[in-house]
């Protein structure tokens, strides 16, 4: 065993080689072997190491005073000769001195109790270190895709910055269209475009997952069976039910026979799932520009248990409608299949579009949507 490897041993090494001429350099040579030596005694704290460092630094064949003897005194130049020798008697005296300490203190047991002292209790409770969980926001979103993926469904997911093409007018939101002042959104400020004459696409955040229909469909030819998570974003001012940044899941089904029936059957046996077989569901005629017929999807209220009552008082969650709205739906409108080059006689479909926030709130009874966003620990803790 050596010192250190060859690279970078100095004691290997003629002081020529090392480039020292001059006899101001050799005792800070000296100093950083003597440091070197004072670091590894320190850690001989039992009688093997005790010898291994000994052999190291004393050893008569390649013990590091040999070796300085060898290559840093015998071929010494008259000049550095003077200094190489004394501050090797230094460097001897006081390795000798430290190692016969050492070997003392070993003796006598006083090193045995510090490296008890030191000793790591591996029977001690570790540190306990916190780790979060899933928000109830991400739990739902996994509730809902098990669920969907039992049926047939994948994933897929999108981008949160869209173009007006895929936001609105591929689903058949032209520019004057009115539906667009409900979905008045966020839009991007841009960099000039670079010829300056001609204005840049412009950008928005979406505002609402049903963009991931045209570019699911501009993709895949039928059938096509997808869910699409993610964040959306409308200028909506907060309040208990109003986020302007919130969650949905897109689905979309689009195959060579698909009916209302298939639609309505999908869509039952996933609320029945989420909420439990005893709800009720109905449909109610609605609107959106992309699907026809339309509707909004209604579930019996899951607290008063469809009857607008509680306690003998009117219901607070449906306030005494029994009824809770839950959801957005439709058979795909033909009218879309054209931005897509699916052939609208060969081809029928359902989608649908699920606000996570809210139905989160109605399974687990939270009253205020703005705690999602609020990150308190007190309401996370509440589901681990
Ligand atoms: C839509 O966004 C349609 N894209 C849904 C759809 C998809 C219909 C496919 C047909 C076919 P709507 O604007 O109603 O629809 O929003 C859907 C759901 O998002 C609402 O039911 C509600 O749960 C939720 N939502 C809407 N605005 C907010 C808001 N500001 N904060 C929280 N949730 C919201």
């Amino acid at each position: 065993m050596s010192l250190m490897p060859n690279i970078d041993n100095p004691t290997a090494k003629t002081l020529a080689d090392l480039g020292v001429t001059d006899a101001l350099a050799i005792p800070p040579l000296f100093a950083e072997i003597r440091a070197r030596f004072d670091a590894e005694i320190l850690r001989s704290r039992d009688e093997t190491n005790w010898n291994i460092t000994k052999v190291m630094w004393l050893g008569r064949k390649s013990g590091v005073l040999t070796q300085i003897t060898e290559n840093w005194l015998k071929p010494a130049t008259p000049e550095l000769k003077r200094a190489v020798g004394q501050q090797l008697n230094e460097l001897r005296a006081h390795v000798e001195t430290q190692i016969e300490a050492r070997r003392a203190a070993i003796e006598s047991g006083a090193e045995a109790s510090a490296l008890a002292h030191d000793r790591v209790d591996l029977s001690l409770p570790g540190v306990n270190r916190p780790v979060g969980s899933r928000h109830l926001i991400r739990q739902v979103f996994q509730e809902i895709e098990d669920i969907f993926f039992s049926i047939g469904f994948s994933v897929v997911e999108g981008p949160e910055i869209e173009t007006p093409y895929y936001n609105f007018e591929a689903l058949n939101i032209p520019e004057f269209h009115p539906v667009r002042d409900d979905m008045d959104t966020f839009y991007l400020e841009l960099p000039p475009s670079p010829d300056k004459k001609t204005a840049p696409t412009p950008l928005l955040l979406r505002t609402h997952t049903s963009p991931m229909q045209i570019r699911t469909m501009e993709k895949q030819k039928p059938p096509v069976r997808v869910i699409v998570p993610g964040k959306v974003y409308r200028r909506d001012n907060p309040d208990a039910t109003h986020s302007f940044a919130f969650h949905q899941i897109e689905g979309l089904a689009v195959d060579s026979d698909i009916t209302f029936c298939d639609f309505t059957g999908t869509i039952e046996y996933f609320v029945k799932q989420f909420f439990g077989p005893s709800v009720k569901t109905r449909f109610r005629p609605s609107y959106f520009p992309f699907t026809e017929p339309s509707v909004e999807f209604d579930v019996s209220c899951p607290f008063c248990g469809g009857t607008g009552a509680s306690n003998g008082t009117t219901c607070s969650k449906c306030k005494g409608a029994a009824w809770i709205e839950l959801f957005g739906a439709g058979m795909v409108d033909p009218a879309v299949y054209g931005f897509v080059n699916y052939d609208a006689k060969k081809v029928s479909g359902f989608a649908f579009g699920i606000g996570i926030d809210r139905l989160a709130m109605l399974k687990y009874g939270i009253d205020d949507i703005q705690v999602f966003f609020q990150n308190d620990v007190r309401f996370l803790r509440q589901f681990p």
